[in-house]
């Protein structure tokens, strides 16, 4: 677990742009911690911070039609940015390479853990699904958890291949540990390259997902795949509606290919094309080292003020308009989520 402590300037460019002044000069000299972010926002707004069991928190599934572009780096510099900002974040390591898991810090070797596909299936066999048990604290205040994998989330396309209405698996977990999802603001979810049927189920948490696009040609190919994947859940549940909102990754400015492939994710998917670009830094590479405590964490931990840092919180802002996400419960929509039949 690790204890979050932000200088001020750091803090400031994790608040709001407009109505911090006078707190950030009366405080200049602290350090802060997400919960104290929280509860400044929270002061400012005028609102409570109780708990609101009928909210539920806002799911971002990520995904890309193929490994190493970037989902683990998002999905991880974005909970460590939301959480830092004061959000109540849950991370759902979808992906059996497990490599968020990684990125938090936890051996999935050396550790016991129960993954989303073990939740999934107990709830689907109406056994107590006990989703407190798989938690992993990430950051101390309660702002950053996870729930961890292991090479063994690879099984869960086992049992759902005769599962019934195994799309909505997911989303009937999540209604039934509802007084446990309600903690939370925010839930961002990592999944494998592959179409598979966990990922289909995690897919429908969102009526949007996040797809990652390294701004390379192979990329540009592994969206077409997505494109499609997305299409044919649309087609097969008319009511879906699914989308797709596009986060390009590892723009190097002295690449023409990269600014190729950025036209071209422009013309082909307009309007999906998040403007926040995440650049080509070695503090993104850096997180390969994850099990090495001095080389592991996000860049917002390791590398405030840098411009990898800047990019991640300029995301994060753009992500919390589009997707609505609320600090505190009292005005978020109670999100519809899709039962399948028969709920
Ligand atoms: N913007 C970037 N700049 C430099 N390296 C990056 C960037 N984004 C990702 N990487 C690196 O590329 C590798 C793959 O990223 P990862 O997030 O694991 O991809 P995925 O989850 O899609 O397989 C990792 O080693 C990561 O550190
Ligand atoms: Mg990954």
């Amino acid at each position: 677990m690790k204890n979050i402590q932000m200088k001020a300037k750091l803090a400031q460019s994790l608040l709001p742009p407009d109505g911090f002044d006078e707190f950030l000069s009366e405080e200049k000299n602290r350090l802060y911690e997400p919960k104290d972010l929280r509860a400044i926002r929270i002061r400012q707004q005028g609102g409570s911070d109780a708990q609101n069991f009928n909210r539920m928190p806002v799911q971002i599934p990520v995904r890309m039609s193929k490994g190493g572009v970037g989902k683990t780096t998002v999905v991880g510099n974005l909970g460590s940015a939301l959480a830092m900002m004061g959000y109540r974040v849950l991370l759902v390591d979808g992906d059996p390479q497990a490599s968020l898991t990684g990125l938090m810090g936890i051996d999935w070797a050396a550790e016991e853990l129960t993954h989303i596909g073990e939740l999934m299936r107990r709830c689907y066999r109406g056994q107590p699904v006990n989703i407190e048990e798989a938690v992993k604290p990430i950051y101390a205040d309660g702002h950053l958890d996870l729930i961890a994998a292991d090479i063994t989330l690879a099984e869960a396309d086992s049992w759902m291949m005769s599962a019934a209405n195994r799309e909505f698996i997911y989303n009937r977990m999540v209604r039934d540990c509802m007084a446990f999802f309600s903690r939370y603001e925010v839930v961002l979810i990592d999944t494998a390259p592959s179409t598979s049927l966990l990922t289909n189920a995690l897919m429908l948490a969102s009526n949007e997902i996040l797809a990652v696009v390294m701004l390379d040609g192979q990329s540009l190919k592994a969206m077409q795949v997505l494109a499609s994947n997305v299409n044919e859940l649309n087609n097969a549940f008319p009511d879906l509606n699914l989308g797709v909102h596009i986060v390009a990754n590892g723009y190097h400015p002295s690449y023409g290919s990269c600014k190729e492939a950025l036209q071209t994710l422009g013309s082909c998917y307009p309007n999906h094309l998040n403007d926040n670009i995440l650049p080509f830094s070695a503090s993104f590479r850096r997180q390969i080292n994850m099990l090495d405590d001095a080389l592991s964490g996000t860049v917002l931990e390791r590398e405030p003020g840098t411009v990898s840092a800047e990019a991640v919180i300029n995301l994060a802002w753009s992500l919390i308009d589009r997707y609505q996400i609320h600090l505190d419960g009292q005005w978020s929509p109670v999100a519809d989520l899709r039962l399948g039949e028969a709920a």
